[in-house]
């Protein structure tokens, strides 16, 4: 791979201990992926913030960064944590909260944004073109597919390196030539919500496997249902992009209405209809979401035994203060900040989840030990609540 004189200097450690391991990192990934030289970044978007995931011996090299003045050379947000201050905080073991905090200390020291989402385009939407390194599949697709944005999935030691050296190594879908469909999927069937959409993300994934589809035969669609998609489709699969409409040489996929309806019976796990908790927003609430779910609770109340969390991130929980005042009225939680897969539900005796996000439901009983009901948003409420 090709180094620059500066490269070079960083690699063989003129610049410090911190740089030349994120630099070690960039170039062994670039030589793994044939990629012929670094280019620079505009962003980067991190992940493995999560204790629950992340464990102790990360922490350490996070901490061994930190102490060498590493500072991000770009913007860099990071994905959710496990709790947030207002509410999980305050019913999770305390030891789990000083290393979460302990984490967070960390990132902020070499100067990550506090942004904790996975939806970190609504806080600032990537240059359409410009080329990033996010980690959080959900995000990489989306930026890919609806942004314009060119990012390949990073792991979160890669998004760091990344970010601290401010380039990333030239290969995937950084090349022009790799981002062009190559398989045309027909959906025969008329999409109607956000749980379809996400149903068809999950079938796909799990068909595509990392080529790019070009999409036919969905109704105009709003970004809300289409983030759903992406986040779905990245969760069984290695496509890191889809094209809306486009190619139709080569071969052809036609998903039909049996393969989506299956699709979601299989992801609703429980026996029971009455879950413990009733959560919306994986990915992040957008602040329409956030505003139409404001609008269904009005004048309602949570029953009696029931969770209802809405996650989102501060950024737009800041933007939505009414609408989070109507919620938390009616007895829900708004969480920013937080991934409920990556938080210890099954210490808050869950073991029901109710959601309208196919990828929540595909992991909820393996990360969380929960059963799980996959359903539109609508149907979530009429569960959640009473009266
Ligand atoms: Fe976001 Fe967690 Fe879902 S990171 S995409 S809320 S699984």
């Amino acid at each position: 791979m090709f180094l620059t004189k500066e490269e070079e200097r960083i690699y063989d450690g003129e610049r410090g201990w911190a740089n030349q391991t994120c630099m070690k990192i960039l170039v062994r990934l670039g030589e793994l992926f044939d990629a012929e030289k670094l280019i620079p970044i505009d962003s980067a978007h991190v992940s493995g913030v999560s204790y629950k995931t992340l464990g102790d011996a990360p922490i350490q090299f996070l901490r061994a960064l930190a102490d060498a003045d590493a500072k991000v050379q770009v913007r860099t947000t990071l994905n959710p944590q496990s709790m947030d201050s207002r509410y999980l905080a305050g019913k999770l073991p305390e030891h789990l909260k000083e290393q979460q905090l302990n984490i967070l200390e960390q990132f902020e020291k070499m100067g990550l944004t506090k942004s904790l989402t996975c939806t970190p385009y609504y806080l600032h939407s990537p240059r359409k073109g410009s080329h990033n390194a996010w980690a959080e599949s959900s995000a990489v697709v989306y930026a890919n597919s609806i942004l314009g944005a060119w990012t390949n999935r990073e792991g979160g030691p890669s998004a760091l390196s990344a970010a601290l050296i401010g380039k990333t190594p030239d290969y995937g879908i950084h090349r022009a030539k790799n981002r062009t469909a190559n398989v045309t999927v027909e959906v025969e069937m008329d999409i109607q919500n956000e749980t379809e959409y996400g149903a068809l993300g999950i079938l796909l994934g799990r068909i595509l496997g990392d080529r790019i589809p070009a999409i036919e035969g969905l109704p105009a669609n709003s970004r809300d249902m289409l983030k759903q998609l992406c986040a779905a489709m990245a969760t069984t699969g290695m496509t890191n992009m889809l094209r809306l409409g486009g190619t139709k040489e080569g071969e052809k996929i036609s998903i039909e209405s049996k393969q989506i309806k299956e699709t979601i019976e299989e992801l609703s796990t429980a026996s029971t209809r009455q879950p413990d908790l009733v959560f919306l927003g994986c990915p992040h609430c957008s602040l329409n979401e956030i505003e139409r779910i404001a609008q269904l609770v009005e004048g309602k109340n949570v029953k009696n035994g029931t969770e209802f969390w809405v996650c989102t991130s501060c950024h737009i929980r800041e933007k939505a203060i009414d609408q989070v005042r109507m919620i938390e009225k009616a007895g829900g939680h708004v969480l920013d900040g937080v991934c409920t897969i990556v938080s210890w539900t099954e210490k808050l005796q869950i073991k029901t989840i109710m959601t309208n996000s196919a990828k929540t439901a595909y992991y909820a009983p393996t990360l969380n030990k929960a059963e799980t009901i996959l359903a539109q948003l609508e149907d979530c409420l009429k569960t959640a609540l009473q009266g």
